[in-house]
C-alpha cells in the first residue's frame, strides 16, 4: 500500500496531448512551451494538476505512445530545459505535473531495441520478450519477425511497431526456455531500467506518472500477481528516493492497481466498467431523453469501491485521446450535468483539454500518427476567433491536425466571458470541490438511487453533501431528511422543502 501523496486529496487533473495544445513556434504543431505560457488558463479554470500525454522522442507511430528515448523530449515539443521550466512554473502557481509512463513496451526505434536484434549476445539481448526461434507457433500471440539478424521473433505489447519490455512470465512454460521467470537477469534489468527512467525525471522535477497499460507487463500472469508484485518493488523504490510521487495508473482495476501501490486507478471506457452507458452509447444516461441506464455502471463502481475498502480511488475522466469527445453525444445542458456528476465523484477527476469548452469530435479526419478513429477527439485547442482559433501561427494546411472548421465552434476567451457558458459552469463546479471536503478524491460516496435521478451522498468528517443528478426532461422529487440547504444548483431550479428535494427536468442539486 502506498503513502498518502496529499495534493491528490483536492487534485482535478486537466490531460494535455501537447501536439494538439499550444503551438508557440508557428510550426503547425503543440509544444512545451506552449503548455507553459497556458498554464494560467488551466489555472484560472480551477485545474491544480496536468497529465501530459507521452512527449519524448519517438517516431510517433502511435503518437509518442512508440517512445524511441524516455529520457529525451521530442525535438518537435522542445528540449528537456523547457519541460524542466515548465515543471518550475506550475509550481510557482501550486500546480503538479505527471508525465506519461510506457513502460509496457517502446517504439523499434528504441536503441534497445534495436541492439537487442542483433545475433551477438550483449546487454539488451534479454530487454524485450523474444522467442527462441522465428518459426516457434506463438499461439496466436501477436510478434514482430523477419526483421532481425538474431533468430526469433519478439511479442508485441500494441500496435506492431510496440515490442513489449521483458518483465518476465508468471507462470513460464518450462518446454518453453525463452519464457523467463520474472527474476531472471533480463526481466531484473528491465525493471532497474524502467526504474532509472522514473528516477531521470523524478529528480527533474516531475511530479508523478499516469502509466500507460500498467497492468500489462508480466506475461502469463492471468491474475496479474506478477505485475502487481513488479509494481510493489516499484513502490518500494519511490517510498525509498521519492515518496511524494503520485501514481495514477491506466488498469481498470483499483483494487489490483491500489494494492500494488498506485494511488489512483482509472476508470477505463472499454471492459466491463460500462462508463460508455453514461455518455457515448446509443443512448445515453445522460440524456435528456430519459432513456439510458446508469444501473450497471454503478453496480460496477460499486464493486470497485468496496473492493479498495472504500477508499473509492478511481478517477473517471472526461474523456481522452483514447475516445470519442464527450460533447459527441451530448447538448450542452446535458454536457453541464455530466461535469455536475465527473467533478463531484471520488478520486481526481480528469478533464480532457477542450472538454470544458465542449469541442467537438471532429468527423472524418484522416487518420494521423496511429490515431486512427480516435484523431477526431485529438484536434487542435480551439483558445479564440483568430486565425487557427489562436492555437498556432502557422498556415492552416500545415496544422498538425484540421482544426474543426464549423463556423460556430466553441472557443476559450468567448466562454471565458460569459458567465452562462459551459466552462463557466465547470470553473464553478471545481471552485465547488474545492470548497468542500467531502467532495473531494477521499471523501465516501454513498449511493442512494441509480435511475432518474441519480442520487449519492458524499461525506467525510466536515460533512455531507447530497449530490442529485436528474439529467432527463421530467421533474424529480427526492427524499432528502438530512440536509437543510441547497448549496449549488446546475440547470433549472430546485428547491429544498418538508424534508424533499425537488429538481426541474435537467438539473443537479448538491445540498447539506
Ligand atoms: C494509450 C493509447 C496507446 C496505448 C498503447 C493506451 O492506453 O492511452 O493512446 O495507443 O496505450 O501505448
Amino acid at each position: 500500500m502506498s503513502n498518502r501523496v496529499s495534493w491528490l486529496d483536492n487534485a482535478v487533473f486537466y490531460e494535455i496531448y501537447p501536439q494538439s495544445f499550444k503551438d508557440t513556434d508557428s510550426d503547425g504543431i503543440g509544444n512545451i512551451n506552449g503548455i507553459t505560457e497556458k498554464l494560467g488558463y488551466i489555472k484560472e479554470l480551477g485545474c491544480n494538476a496536468i497529465w501530459i500525454n507521452p512527449c519524448f522522442l519517438s517516431p510517433f507511430g502511435d503518437a509518442g505512445y512508440d517512445v524511441e528515448d524516455y529520457c529525451t523530449v521530442a525535438p518537435r515539443y522542445g528540449t528537456n530545459d523547457d519541460l524542466i521550466r515548465l515543471f518550475g512554473e506550475a509550481h510557482k502557481l501550486g500546480m503538479h505535473v505527471i508525465l506519461d509512463l510506457v513502460p509496457g513496451h517502446t517504439s523499434v526505434q528504441h536503441r534497445w531495441f534495436k541492439e537487442s536484434m542483433k545475433a551477438e549476445k550483449n546487454e539488451f539481448t534479454d530487454r524485450y520478450v523474444w522467442t527462441d526461434s522465428i518459426w516457434e507457433d506463438t499461439k496466436g500471440i501477436p510478434v514482430i519477425s523477419g526483421i532481425s539478424d538474431r533468430d526469433g521473433a519478439c511479442v508485441v505489447n500494441f500496435f506492431s511497431i510496440q515490442p513489449a519490455l521483458n518483465y518476465g512470465f508468471y507462470n513460464p512454460d518450462p518446454n518453453k526456455k525463452w519464457q523467463q521467470p520474472m527474476d531472471a537477469e533480463g526481466p531484473i534489468a528491465t525493471r532497474e531500467a524502467l526504474k532509472d527512467v522514473m528516477r531521470f525525471w523524478l529528480s527533474a522535477g516531475c511530479d508523478g506518472f499516469r502509466v500507460d497499460m500498467a497492468g500489462s507487463l508480466v506475461k502469463n500472469d492471468p491474475e496479474q500477481k506478477g505485475t502487481i508484485a513488479l509494481w510493489q518493488d516499484v513502490r518500494a523504490f519511490l517510498d525509498e528516493e521519492f515518496p511524494n510521487a503520485a501514481m495514477v495508473s491506466e488498469w481498470g482495476e483499483p483494487d489490483k492497481s491500489i494494492i500494488g501501490g498506485f494511488h489512483m486507478d482509472f476508470l477505463l471506457h472499454f471492459g466491463p466498467s460500462h462508463y460508455n452507458d453514461l455518455f457515448r452509447c446509443e443512448e445515453p444516461y445522460f440524456s435528456k431523453d430519459g432513456k439510458g441506464t446508469a444501473k450497471e455502471f454503478i453496480a460496477k463502481y460499486k464493486e470497485n469501491y468496496e473492493k479498495t475498502g472504500g477508499k473509492g480511488l478511481i478517477c473517471i475522466p472526461s474523456g481522452n485521446h483514447d475516445m470519442g469527445r464527450l460533447s459527441q453525444r451530448l447538448d450542452e445542458d446535458e454536457l453541464r450535468l455530466a461535469f455536475a456528476f465527473l467533478l463531484s465523484m471520488p478520486g481526481a477527476p480528469f478533464i480532457y483539454y477542450g472538454d470544458e469548452i465542449g469541442m467537438r469530435y471532429v468527423e472524418g479526419l484522416k487518420s494521423k500518427e496511429g490515431g486512427f478513429g480516435r484523431t477526431g477527439s485529438r484536434s487542435p485547442m480551439q483558445w479564440d476567433k483568430t486565425v487557427n482559433a489562436g492555437f498556432s501561427a502557422a498556415s492552416p494546411e500545415k496544422l498538425y491536425i484540421p482544426l474543426d472548421s464549423d463556423k460556430n465552434r466553441p472557443d476559450a476567451e468567448s466562454q471565458m466571458n460569459d458567465e452562462n457558458s459551459l466552462r463557466s459552469e465547470v470553473k464553478r463546479l471545481i471552485a465547488l470541490r474545492m470548497s468542500k471536503t467531502a467532495l473531494q478524491s477521499r471523501g465516501k460516496i454513498e449511493f442512494l438511487s441509480d435511475g432518474y435521478p441519480m442520487v449519492y451522498k458524499r461525506s467525510d468528517e466536515n460533512g455531507a453533501i447530497t449530490v442529485v443528478i436528474n439529467p432527463s426532461a421530467e421533474k424529480a422529487e427526492v427524499l432528502c431528511a438530512d440536509a437543510n440547504k441547497i448549496i449549488y444548483t446546475v440547470g433549472g431550479k430546485a428547491e429544498l422543502r418538508d424534508g424533499k428535494i425537488f429538481a426541474d427536468g435537467c438539473t443537479a442539486v448538491f445540498a447539506e
